[in-house]
């Protein structure tokens, strides 16, 4: 019998979070801002930093984390009322069972307690994420043409979404 659970992830999770981290790069190369070898660089340290000023929720199917997600504040004065979602990423043998729904789902949650509007930023052609967060209400305001140079000549556009919560105006 398999044991699906979410939940935030915590200093004690610094290691399998990295571990997917890096996985997650490595699978979806063309995917996420960051670079394989900037997440390969990242000190044991920043990894924990990052988990202790965010809120990362996992998915773990039978104890071991196979998808996460995170929402994090903006920090300038004049834009703490926005956050953002980032991070998202379910492990391929684990698609498909809603888990990625579900880490949607708590991410935006927290969010209503913490800010107006959730922002995130997906490449345009990524039709299984887009779809995900259409589903939820995000709503697209624009596209970013050579966004990211993912390899000699080659570029994404990305798309940019936001979500109004409860206390933002229509
Ligand atoms: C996007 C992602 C997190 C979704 O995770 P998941 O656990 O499969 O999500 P769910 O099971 O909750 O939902 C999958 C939905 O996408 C749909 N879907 C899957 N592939 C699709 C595709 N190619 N086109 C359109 N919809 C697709 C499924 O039909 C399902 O919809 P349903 O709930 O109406 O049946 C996962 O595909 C992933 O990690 N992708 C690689 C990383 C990534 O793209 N991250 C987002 C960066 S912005």
């Amino acid at each position: 019998m398999t044991e699906v659970a979410i939940r935030r992830l915590t200093a004690n999770d610094v290691h399998a979070f990295r571990a997917l981290r890096i996985e997650a790069m490595t699978a979806e190369p063309e995917t996420f801002g960051t670079d394989l070898a900037e997440e390969r660089a990242k000190s044991v340290e920043t990894s924990a930093a990052t988990l202790a000023a965010t809120a990362l929720f996992g998915s773990f199917v039978d104890g071991e984390l196979v998808g996460m997600a995170g929402f994090s504040r903006l920090k300038p004065l004049r834009e703490r009322h926005k956050g953002l979602v980032w991070s998202m990423y379910v492990r391929a043998s684990s698609r498909g069972y809603g888990l990625g729904g579900t880490l949607l789902r708590a991410v935006i949650a927290h969010a209503r307690s913490e800010v107006e509007t959730l922002q995130l930023v997906v490449v345009s052609t990524n039709t299984a994420a887009v779809a995900l967060y259409e589903r939820h209400g995000f709503r697209r305001w624009g596209l970013e043409p050579f966004a990211l140079k993912v390899g000699e000549g080659r570029y994404t556009t990305d798309a940019y979404y936001w979500l109004p919560l409860a206390q933002a105006p229509p």
